[in-house]
This record gives C-alpha cells, sequence and structure tokens, in this order.
C-alpha cells in the first residue's frame, strides 16, 4: 500500500525546536517524530511512501534514509514552490499507481489510529474518499466534518469560525488521514496552489466523500510546544501504542545501561545513554533526558523535554518545558511555565524563564537577565 505524506508544512509554531531541523524529525522522546508515523503505517500495510516535501527535504532524507530499516520504500519529493496540500498530492500524481487507491496523511500527528479499519469501510462504502475523524473539544484549529448516519459527509469547515458552530454539539474533526482513489486527483489542476481542505474536500461533498470515526484512537497534531510535551508524556505513560513501550517495559522507566544516576529517577521516565544525574538530583516524572544529558546536584526536573547534550546545572528547577540540545542552564537558573530554550542556548545563573518564552537558537543569557 502506497501513502503520500505531507511534510511541506514550515513548522513555524514549534520554533525553536523547528528553528534548524524541520517538524517531522526533531526529536519525540528517542526517535525522529516521523518514525513513529512509519512505525503505525507499516503495521497496516503500508511498504511504500512518498514524501511530499517543501523545503530541505535533505534534511528529511538524512534523518530516515531509505526506509530499508522499517521494511518500507521512502521517496522524498520537493515541490518547486509551496502547492498547498492538495497542489502538493498532484505534484507527485505520476508516482502513484493507476490502479490502486492509497493513503494521504498530515505529516504531523501523532496516532494509534486504525487505518485498516478506515480503508475496510472506505471499500463497504465505495467511497472517493474517506476521511479519519477524531472527537475534540474545540475544532476551531482543524478542520471541522458534519456527518449522516451513514458517514457520508455533509459539510466541512475548515478552521471554523465561532458562528459557524452554532447547532453542532459534538465536534468531530478531520485527523488529517485519508484514504483516497485517484479520481480525487482529477479535480485538482495542476501547477497550482490549491488547498485539499478548502477546495476539495466541499467539492467532495455528496459526490463519495464520507468520514471514518477513530474509535478509541489516540491522537493528538504535535504542531505546537504544548502538544509536543503532551505528545511525549503521552507516549511516555503508555496512552498511544508507540514502539517507545517496549523499552519502558512494565515500571515506566527506560534508562540506559551506562547512566551514572546518584540522584533520584521517578516514573515515567526515559534517560538516554551516557546521561550523568548527580547526588540530590531529581528526575522524574515525565522526563525525557536524551543522550549525555548532564543533570546538577539538587538539580529538579519534573514534566520536561531535555535533549541532547543539554546540561541542567546544581540546583536548577526545569519543570513544564523543553531544553534544546547542547543548550546549558547554569547554576540555580529556573526554566518553567512552556518555555522552550532552543539549542546551544545558554541560560546563565539566576535566570528565571517562564510564561512560554522561546529562547532562540545560540542565544546567551548573561546571569539575572530575564526574571518572570
Ligand atoms: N508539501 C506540502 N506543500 N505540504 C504542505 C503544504 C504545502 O504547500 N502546506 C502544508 N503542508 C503539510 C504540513 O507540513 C502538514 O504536515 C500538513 O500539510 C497540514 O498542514 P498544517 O499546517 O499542519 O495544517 P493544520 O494543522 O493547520 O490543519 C490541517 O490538519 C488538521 C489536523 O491536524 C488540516 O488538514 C485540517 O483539516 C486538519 O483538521
Ligand atoms: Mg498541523
Amino acid at each position: 500500500m502506497q501513502a503520500v505524506i505531507l511534510v511541506g508544512g514550515e513548522g513555524t509554531r514549534l520554533r525553536p525546536l523547528t528553528s534548524r531541523h524541520p517538524k517531522p524529525v526533531i526529536t519525540l522522546v528517542d526517535r525522529p517524530f516521523m518514525t513513529y508515523m512509519l512505525e503505525w503505517l507499516r503495521g497496516h500495510g503500508v511498504d511504500d511512501v512518498i514524501f511530499s516535501c517543501g523545503f530541505e527535504p535533505a534534511k528529511i532524507e538524512d534523518a530516515l534514509g531509505d526506509g530499508a530499516a522499517l521494511d518500507m520504500r521512502l521517496r522524498y519529493v520537493r515541490e518547486p514552490t509551496p502547492r498547498g496540500t492538495a497542489g502538493a498530492l498532484k505534484y507527485v500524481e505520476e508516482q502513484i499507481p493507476l490502479d490502486g487507491r492509497f493513503l494521504m496523511l498530515n505529516g504531523d500527528v501523532l496516532t494509534d489510529a486504525d487505518v485498516s479499519g478506515q480503508i475496510a469501510q472506505h471499500e463497504r462504502d465505495g467511497a472517493t474518499a474517506t476521511l479519519g475523524l477524531v472527537g475534540v473539544e474545540d475544532p476551531s484549529a482543524y478542520g471541522l466534518v458534519l456527518c449522516h448516519g451513514d458517514h457520508a459527509v455533509d459539510r466541512f469547515l475548515e478552521k471554523p469560525a465561532p458562528n459557524q458552530l452554532e447547532g453542532v454539539d459534538h465536534y468531530l474533526i478531520s485527523a488529517g488521514i485519508y484514504v483516497l482513489e485517484r479520481a480525487v486527483l482529477d479535480l485538482v489542476p495542476a501547477g497550482q496552489n490549491v488547498s485539499i481542505e478548502r477546495e476539495v474536500w466541499p467539492r467532495l461533498v455528496g459526490q463519495g466523500l464520507f468520514g471514518y470515526v477513530a474509535d478509541g484512537a489516540y491522537w493528538m497534531d504535535i504542531g505546537t510546544p504544548e502538544r509536543y510535551l503532551q505528545g511525549t508524556f503521552d507516549i511516555l505513560e503508555g496512552n498511544v501504542r508507540t514502539g517507545v513501550l517496549e523499552a519502558l517495559g512494565d515500571d515506566f522507566l527506560a534508562v540506559a545501561d551506562d547512566v551514572q544516576a546518584q540522584g533520584r529517577i521517578v516514573p515515567p521516565a526515559h534517560v538516554g545513554p551516557g546521561c550523568t544525574i548527580a547526588a540530590g538530583a531529581h528526575v522524574g516524572s515525565l522526563v525525557v533526558l536524551g543522550a549525555g544529558v548532564t543533570v546538577g546536584a539538587g538539580a529538579r526536573v519534573e514534566r520536561a523535554v531535555v535533549l541532547d547534550g543539554a546540561t541542567i546545572g546544581a540546583g536548577c528547577e526545569v519543570t513544564d518545558c523543553i531544553v534544546g540540545p547542547r543548550a546549558r542552564i547554569e547554576k540555580g537558573a529556573v526554566v518553567r511555565g512552556g518555555a522552550v530554550i532552543g539549542e546551544d542556548v545558554l541560560v546563565g545563573e539566576g535566570n528565571v524563564l517562564a510564561a512560554g518564552i522561546k529562547v532562540f537558537p545560540g542565544t546567551e543569557l548573561p546571569p539575572g537577565a530575564i526574571k518572570f
């Protein structure tokens, strides 16, 4: 089965994590984000993937390779200018086999939805396109889908305004997981920027557009720091079925063999190779330490992601935040409240960073520069 995965967005909402790396390959727990999608799709029979890239395909290809390790074929296509979600699909038309149905996916969803069930329903319905659907409390950032009882789609409202929600009592949104027939390509003009959400789905209403409710599935668009952190916690807690669960085991704790830990590690936690945790330090719960992270004496790291090679000084408080690769948080500094510290940042002693502050790669904050 073939899948086209859209990875052409700039990932601006996840900066500074995406300042130097494309969103699909930023690290989530212990592997590039996209690896979760590939492992999940492999489990549903996908063995041939075309990545539709906007910019920097080389960085995505470097991280994911040709797919041999996953027993998949991975190909990378770069569109000359951003074509939008349908234009990007049209651009790879020639690589899609003439005879079959295929999947299309947004490249930023962490999920364990039952795609096999979605394909089976698509076949039963004789659908042209079947959208995977998940329930949310607030649909304003998504594509809202209204269906009949027989799951034919009545309306598709991308990023609905509040007045469009009147009379709707529960919200099913498009999960960015599509089963498509090749006929969908006929609705997309070539060589143009076309949005599948705004221009194709509305035209297919009543013409073979169906929704498949992914009941009981985990689903998260990891495109903001809050959701990236929540996705991390959900992987650590086993709320989503992923390959990480094996390493975490029954005690929800994965600590690499060579870790030197004198302080406490409280599960769920994932501690990578080469980490050092000094006496009196407290790591966990809900913590990821990447490879080669150092946590100083008496420091506290909780509900946080600290990526490869970062250093947390003695007595620091690092909670509810993301610390990028090789960042240095010096003695006694506090990072909390959704802060995102970019790679190679230096946070000097006595800084207090909070309230979702984003510090861009390479920045050096002198001692006491910022106190929230
Ligand atoms: N190749 C290519 N070219 N890819 C693109 C382009 C483009 O011009 N524009 C966006 N993409 C990719 C993004 O990289 C992402 O993987 C996917 O298409 C969706 O774009 P987002 O920017 O993440 O859209 P969104 O999250 O606001 O909304 C979309 O996803 C929601 C679910 O998360 C829509 O499809 C909604 O309907 C949906 O509910
Ligand atoms: Mg998105």
